[in-house]
């Protein structure tokens, strides 16, 4: 898998010019340093107060603010506290977190590690998708390591912290990747999501207080700390600050994971990619996954961050873009979103369970012009308004911007 930087990063964030694999690389290059000076220099709510000030949103598709997570959890006291890496990437057209867990597994290790300190965890988990086979490979060697070198384990690097951290492979649903199913699946039951709140930072794996974070949102935290929050707040907008991971995929002459400014636009990302296959004309694109909505000729300067898709009544999610092309069939793709919702809909609440098998037949009626749009969004709009977990509030953003064309 290939990863590149926009031209417009004169130096990218989490694609550095070296692809870590091996511990030596990542020592060569200032690895564990930080951790090494947070440990020895820095007080918990000192680190926490920096990711505050970075203004990092979550990558894993809430954009819920970092800083602030990591505060809920460190103001509790409690026996335990655990720190999760949500690794479970199961959004359709998102691939990004595999890039990191296969070319930086020690950042994401010394990420956690930093984690755990601030909030004041004693164990940690990453939690990998289970068709991942070699993001784990990578990972588990990275975890021997981490641990035969004193950078986890009792007292590290003689600081007097203690941390251990365990490689879960996931169980192979999407909705395991919601993080209340993934806590579920940690303890061994099936991956259903839970009421919240309480939310994770309250009360979360084995009822303790549990930071759950996404593979690219730790990504950034080691280079947040060596550099500053204003170094990283030049990257991005105002209210999107840094880099992100695009996903980017579909009609394009170059797929792969592309980091660029949150804030670039459609058109840049297109051009990043080398524009359209075979000269194809461009349609459209899918943003944010299956659960996101479609950009249509007119949006292409559409900067992608969040706060401008959320006012355009889109979201950037996990930040995967899909790009259609002139010949690209909207309309099955969107029944193979709906199908998809289907399959991976865990059947906890009726809103979801019964909901998308009725939303699939009346989708079949509206291409066959027996119902118009309207009623099918009705439907989209009572699952969104009712259902438990996110999964089920999926189907509105795809239809209502795929009707709107
Ligand atoms: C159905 C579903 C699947 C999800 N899958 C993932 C996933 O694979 N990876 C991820 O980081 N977040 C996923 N999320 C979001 C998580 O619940 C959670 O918001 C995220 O891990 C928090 O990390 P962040 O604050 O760093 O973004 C999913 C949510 C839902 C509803
Ligand atoms: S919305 Fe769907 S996936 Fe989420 S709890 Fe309900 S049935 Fe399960």
């Amino acid at each position: 898998m290939e990863a590149t930087a926009h031209k417009s990063l004169k130096e990218p964030i989490i694609i550095t010019t070296y692809q870590t694999q091996c511990l030596e690389d990542y020592i060569d290059n200032g690895g564990y340093e930080t951790l090494k000076n947070v440990l020895t220099k820095y007080k918990p709510n000192e680190i926490i107060e920096q990711i505050k000030a970075s203004e990092l949103l979550g990558r894993g598709g809430a954009a819920f603010p970092t800083g602030i997570k990591w505060n809920f959890t460190a103001q509790i006291k409690a026996d335990h506290k655990f720190v999760i890496c949500n690794a479970d990437e199961g959004e359709p057209g998102t691939f990004k977190d595999r890039w990191i867990l296969e070319h930086k597994p020690h950042s994401l290790i010394e990420a956690i590690s930093i984690c755990a300190y601030s909030v004041g965890g004693d164990k940690g988990y990453i939690y990998i998708r289970g068709e991942y086979a070699e993001s784990i490979n990578r990972v588990r060697k990275a975890l021997k390591e981490a641990y035969d070198n004193g950078f986890l384990g009792e007292n590290i690097l003689e600081s007097g912290f203690s941390f251990n951290i365990e490689l879960r492979r996931g169980d192979g649903s999407y909705v395991c990747g919601e993080e209340t199913a993934l806590i579920e699946s940690i303890e061994g039951k099936r991956a259903f999501p839970r009421f919240k709140p309480p939310f994770p930072g309250i009360k979360g794996l084995w009822g303790y207080p549990t930071v759950i974070n996404n593979v690219e949102t730790l990504a950034n935290i080691v280079p947040i700390i060596k550099n500053g929050a204003d170094w990283f707040k030049n990257y991005g907008t105002k209210q999107s600050s840094g880099t992100k991971l695009y996903s980017v995929s579909g009609s394009v002459n170059k797929s792969g994971v592309i980091e660029a400014n949150l804030g670039v636009t459609l058109k840049e990302l297109l051009d990043a990619a080398q524009g359209m296959k075979n000269n194809k004309v461009f349609k459209c694109a899918l943003i944010g996954g299956a659960s996101g909505g479609f950009v249509y000729k007119n949006e292409l300067d559409l900067p992608l961050s969040y706060e401008t898709l959320k006012e355009a009544g889109k979201t950037l999610g996990s930040g995967a873009v899909l790009f259609l092309s002139e010949d690209d069939n909207g309309e099955s793709l969107l029944k193979n979103i709906l199908t998809f919702f289907k399959h991976e809909s865990c059947g906890k609440c009726v809103p979801c369970r019964e909901g998308y098998p009725k939303l699939i037949a009346m989708y079949e009626a509206f291409l066959e012009n027996r119902i118009k749009a309207e009623n099918i969004m009705k439907l989209a709009d009572v699952m969104f308004k009712t259902s438990l977990c996110a999964l089920g509030q999926s189907a509105k953003m795809p239809l209502e911007t795929y009707f709107k064309s």
